[in-house]
């Protein structure tokens, strides 16, 4: 009778212990059958109840099954622990023959690319590339540019002013008058730099954005001048023919002024945030440098004149490689600078 039950027993425990597929399974059966409550503690129990011949040879029997299965579940539980270990080998494993990643190179801004490749066209030109300070002089900056405190022209320009008189440079053209001062006329400069506006950001304005002056003094300098070095500019920056416009444009520095606007690179002139959906964007205002400003840098306006622009570098930098948002440049987003 307990025979039976022992092989039964024996039977299934090892067909359940075969069949566990999780260490977890496997303890269940171990409780079940082997357990202080178990199966096997029932039946030893009822030993007791046996002639003492026959208790013998059952309770030899029984211990036999038990010997037999605590090996088979060893066994199963030992090819769990191989597996586990492989596994973890497998996810875990390292080539270490393979030869370091170097550091990663990092690359220039949009912005200084530009930059170099305007300092490249014009250095071939003749000019000079001239560097000014950020924090200026009200004088600099306004004064010398025929700009004096009550001139309206200070409004159109949205300054930071520091507590001791000194301004953020609202635009390069300070620069051409540090030029006017070191340089003797026959004189050909540019000043790329970065510059400050007290402007509300929004996706085509920022508080800091980058500009490049040029300036050109020599006799008998004109217009036509102007739109040569223009022209030269925009088909070396983007190697097609751009269209252009030219519009009467007022600064106090030049006279005639102009501004000269190209036609949108990002939306084709359809209309787009960066155009405000003009389809136009000014990119370069330039003109003849007024006599007051020659004059103030002690260049006599009866032998010498000259041309003036200020390029936009950072709408420039905007319209080449399609990107319409001006606040990507300041974010230091490394999602952006990477595509560069
Ligand atoms: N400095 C002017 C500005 O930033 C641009 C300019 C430069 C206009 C040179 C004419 C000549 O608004």
């Amino acid at each position: 009778m307990l025979d039976a039950t022992l092989s039964q027993l024996d039977r299934e425990a090892r067909a359940r212990i075969a069949g566990a597929a999780t260490p977890e399974e496997l303890e269940a059966v171990r409780v079940e059958a082997l357990g202080r409550k178990g199966t096997l503690a029932q039946i030893s129990k009822q030993l007791g109840g046996l002639p003492a011949e026959e208790r013998a040879r059952v309770g030899k029997l029984l211990n036999a099954v038990k010997q037999a299965l605590e090996e088979a579940l060893q066994a199963r539980k030992a090819q769990f622990e191989k597996e586990a270990l492989a596994a973890r080998l497998d996810s875990e494993w390292l080539d270490l023959s393979l030869p370091a990643p170097g550091p990663r190179p990092g690359s220039l801004h949009p912005v200084t690319q530009i930059q170099a490749e305007i300092e490249d066209l014009f250095t071939s030109l003749g000019f000079a590339v001239l560097d000014g300070p950020e924090v200026e002089t009200e004088y600099h900056n306004f004064d010398a540019l025929n700009t004096p405190p009550e001139h309206p022209a200070r409004d159109m320009q949205d300054t930071f002013w520091l507590v001791d008189g000194h301004v953020l440079r609202t635009h390069t053209s300070p620069v051409q008058v540090r030029g006017m001062e070191t340089l003797k006329p026959p004189l050909r400069m540019i000043a790329p730099g970065r510059v400050f506006r007290n402007e509300e950001v929004d996706a085509s304005h920022e508080h800091t954005f980058y500009q490049l002056e040029g300036m050109m003094i020599d006799r008998e300098v004109s217009v036509a001048h102007v739109i040569y070095f223009m022209k030269t500019l925009l088909k070396g920056i983007f190697r097609r023919e751009v269209t252009v416009r030219l519009r009467p444009g007022y600064f106090p520095f030049v006279e005639p002024g102009f501004e000269l606007d190209i036609h949108c690179l990002i939306c084709g002139g359809a209309g787009c945030p960066v155009c405000k959906q003009g389809g136009w964007v000014e990119l370069l205002p330039c003109g003849l440098v007024h006599p007051n400003v020659l004059r103030t840098s002690g260049i006599d306006p009866e032998e010498w004149n000259g041309f003036a622009f200020g390029l936009g570098l950072t709408r420039l930098a905007m319209m080449r490689y399609g990107i319409d948002d001006i606040r990507w440049f300041q974010s230091g987003d490394l999602r952006f600078l990477k595509q560069f």
